[in-house]
């Protein structure tokens, strides 16, 4: 079977009555939404809460109910993809552009789960370029902030030859370094810049991810 459908899938197990569930984006955790609706046709009751246009738009056709973020004050478990996973499980996320609502809904959930193939689990995070998400407004003193940290490489994200918009109406600055050795101590140097929304490393956040690999083999790693 497909790793990210056996990953993406393997997380609806974690998945109890009256849950109000966290419902990542990217391709992997589109298994697990699937896989969500047949189990909700089945029987199960919960709510999802939507980490992009993209997913809320998913989760509509496929009839699953949704919750409205603003009226929570925490979520039970939220179940999202990664672009890295280091053995501290800390990630980088946000290849897709979603890095914001994940964050914030990461942030108030009980349980965090990631759902990754095997390609996802690295020793050091920085191969995949760290998305920074900022305002539009001054983004290139932005940049020139983000550079002054360290040898950075902000390169603005494109689409279509003009700049990739998220659903926060934000740009995407894609980060290119050799590795990241301390991710704590970057997160922290990011958001402190002015015009930085949010970046895509999320350090002691996931409780346990969810690795599939080759032969239908998965691993979980606390
Ligand atoms: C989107 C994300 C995704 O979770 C991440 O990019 C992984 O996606 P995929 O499962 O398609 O590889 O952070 O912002």
């Amino acid at each position: 079977m497909d790793s990210k459908k056996l990953a993406g899938e393997k997380a609806v197990e974690f998945v109890e009555d009256d849950m109000i569930v966290g419902l990542g984006t990217g391709s992997t955790v589109y298994w697990t939404i699937l896989k969500l609706a047949e189990r909700i046709k089945e029987g199960l009751k919960i709510n999802g809460v939507p980490t992009s246009k993209d997913t809320e738009q998913l989760a509509i056709k496929l009839g699953i109910p949704l919750v409205d973020l603003s009226v929570l004050s925490k979520v039970d478990l939220a179940i999202d993809g990664a672009d890295e996973v280091n053995p501290n499980l800390a990630l980088i996320k946000g290849g897709g552009g979603a890095l914001l609502r994940e964050k914030m809904i990461a942030s108030i959930s009980e349980k965090f789960i990631i759902v990754a193939d095997g390609s996802k689990f690295v020793q050091s995070l920085g191969t995949f370029p760290l998305p920074i998400e900022v305002i539009p407004f001054g983004w290139e003193l932005t940049k020139k902030q983000i550079e002054k940290i360290g040898p950075i490489n902000p390169i603005l994200r494109l689409k279509n030859n003009t700049p990739f918009i998220t659903d926060n109406g934000n740009y995407i600055l894609d980060c290119y370094m050799k590795s990241i050795e301390k991710p704590e101590d970057l997160t922290v140097q990011l958001n402190m810049i002015p015009g930085v929304v949010e970046n895509g490393l999320f350090v002691n956040m996931c409780d346990f991810a969810i690795i599939a690999g080759n032969n239908d083999t998965i691993e979980i790693k606390y």
